[in-house]
């Protein structure tokens, strides 16, 4: 096993290079704090980019809409897991972050060229037009190249390629900074009082995601082997519409964001019949949650593995001024949507659940704090509202910046700035194949007690233990370890609710309107706990 052989130092460690990640890192900057970023891909490689549909946030300049109705959307979307103060400190802050974003050079598109007021869109389960949007359908990729390229002027140093492996922490468990794989898988320390977890989502737990190769569940297993809690980890969002690309797809598949519904579109199966009309009020505009479940329905019903999304009111003019990333995307699969509706599934896309954090990022461990996909801040309870996640990004990002700040001008006892050298952890790590397979099998939309028994036993079987010495291995092993803990959670939560689909506890009861919380034993095993609080929770 190789001994770590370099180091660096800094106030902040921050890991992932998405929204919050980068966000974070700018604020701690502006703060004075001496921040150092890594990332296991290069700076543009997370989630974030890949994001379509836009930021939800109320600018105050549409009449009919209020940071309230927005507050009360989401709540309706969580299906009554959002922690309504948490949901109103995040959505209320919406506006703040979006113009900081705006100020670091983010263009948003307007309503007429060079106008003053932004374009505005619609997503499921929002009653207003309030998702602001960028490049028609490439806001994620808008939002990284702002905060990219301001985190480039040498100011936030970023090391690119280089895997988190694991938290160093003092004998009491408090966070002390990082164990890393550089480039060449050579194994390092940064020393640090605080490590920002910015790591993004789960997707890659699952054969077919919209998630690109990197949502790999990292903070989630760094978090837990920390000793902090996660929470909602069973409600994994399925968005209704990624591109159907043939049987068996593999891997990252192509978003259809669902603002081109917002712009009309509707949902049809193979004959032609509507999925949503009668289904839910908002028909195709109804919560994910809703939609996915109507089209996994629809298809089992049909024996179909897709449906279809007519877009044809569109002309070929406004869909390629609006839907340009989309429309790419259609065309190398043959389909022309302005002609022909495009064929979509369900897929694998946003993690509701995460490490249990305050507003302010803070976790229940000390000197560790995470913001973004990989945090549970409760806002998104059973089923996050569309284009929550880049608003919570900023503000999360923003806020859990200004924690660190606070917390280390307080002072950091001195053993926390020890760190030694340690070998890297050996842990259990199953073969990815086989764990996408039974996941997206037993796990996905649609699970039961013996379906998830089947994924519990074929991970144990699979499992073997592996020294964290490539950046594949820590992959692997954060999505072994996030995987046993999601279906432990699954199979407690025996209802449905939001994004968690029991078929053998089809209804939502008032029993189970509570998250659930796993930690790890001392011997790593995903346990049910009881709820935690992140510190300075009320
Ligand atoms: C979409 O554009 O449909 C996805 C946006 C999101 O997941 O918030």
């Amino acid at each position: 096993m190789t001994s770590p052989c370099w180091e660096a130092r800094a106030d902040l460690v921050v890991v992932g290079t998405g929204v919050a990640g980068l966000t974070a890192a700018l604020r701690a900057r502006e703060l004075g704090l001496n921040v150092l970023v890594v990332t296991k891909d290069a700076a543009d490689g997370g989630n974030t980019r890949w994001a379509q549909g836009g930021v939800a946030v109320v600018l105050g300049d549409i009449e009919a809409d209020s940071v309230a109705r927005h507050v009360d959307d989401t709540l309706v979307a969580g299906v009554g897991l959002c922690d309504p103060v948490a949901t109103s400190r995040i959505i209320g802050a919406g506006p703040a972050a979006v113009r900081r974003l705006q100020a670091l050079g983010a263009e948003f598109d307007r309503d007429v060229p060079d106008g003053d007021r932004l374009a505005r869109t619609r997503e499921g389960g929002h009653t207003a037009f309030r998702v602001v949007h960028a490049g028609g359908d490439a806001t994620g990729a808008e939002v990284e190249r702002a905060l990219v390229t301001a985190s480039r002027d040498g100011r936030v140093p970023m090391l690119e390629h280089h895997t988190a492996v694991d938290t160093l922490r003092t004998p009491a468990g408090e966070v002390t900074g990082l164990l890393v794989l550089d480039a060449n898988g050579v194994p390092g320390i940064l020393v640090a009082p605080a490590v920002l977890l910015a790591t993004g989502g789960l997707g890659q737990l699952y054969q077919a995601t919209s998630n690109p190769s990197v949502a790999t569940a990292d903070g989630i297993a760094l978090a837990l082997r920390s000793g902090a809690p996660v929470a909602d980890l069973e409600f994994v969002q399925f968005h209704p519409t990624v591109l159907y690309t043939g049987s068996g797809a593999r891997g990252r598949c192509p978003l259809v964001t669902e603002a081109v519904r917002g712009e009309g579109a509707v949902l049809v199966d193979a004959r032609g019949d509507r999925v949503m009309a009668g289904v839910h009020p908002q028909e195709d505009l109804a919560p994910r949650d809703v939609v996915s479940a109507a089209i996994t329905r629809r298809m089992a019903a049909l024996g179909d593995d897709h449906v279809y999304l007519d877009t044809t009111h569109l002309t070929a003019a406004e869909f390629r001024r609006r839907f340009p990333t989309v429309l790419a995307a259609c065309l190398t699969v043959g389909v022309d949507p302005s002609v022909a509706p495009i064929p979509v599934a369900p897929a694998a896309h946003f993690s509701c659940g995460g490490v249990v954090t305050t507003v302010d990022g803070r976790t229940a461990v000390a000197g560790l704090y995470a913001a973004g996909e990989v945090a549970r801040t409760g806002l998104h309870g059973a089923n996050r509202l569309a284009s929550n996640s880049l608003l919570e990004g900023l503000v999360v990002g923003t806020r859990a910046a200004e924690s660190v700040a606070a917390d280390l001008a307080l002072g950091v006892p001195s053993e926390r700035r020890l760190a030694a050298c340690q070998p890297v952890p050996t842990v259990p790590v199953a073969d990815r194949d086989t764990l996408q397979r039974v996941m997206s099998r037993y796990a996905a939309i649609g699970r039961d007690a013996e379906g998830l028994a089947v994924v519990g036993s074929v991970l144990d079987v699979s499992a073997v233990d592996r020294p964290l010495s490539t950046r594949e291995l820590v992959e692997d092993a954060a999505l072994t370890l996030t995987a046993r803990a999601l279906i432990a959670a699954a199979a407690a939560r025996e209802e449905s609710r939001g994004c968690h689909v029991r078929d053998d506890f089809p209804a939502t009861t008032t029993e189970w309107a509570r998250s659930l919380t796993v930690r790890l034993t001392p011997s790593g095993q995903p346990m049910i706990a009881e709820p935690a609080m992140a510190r300075g929770a009320a």
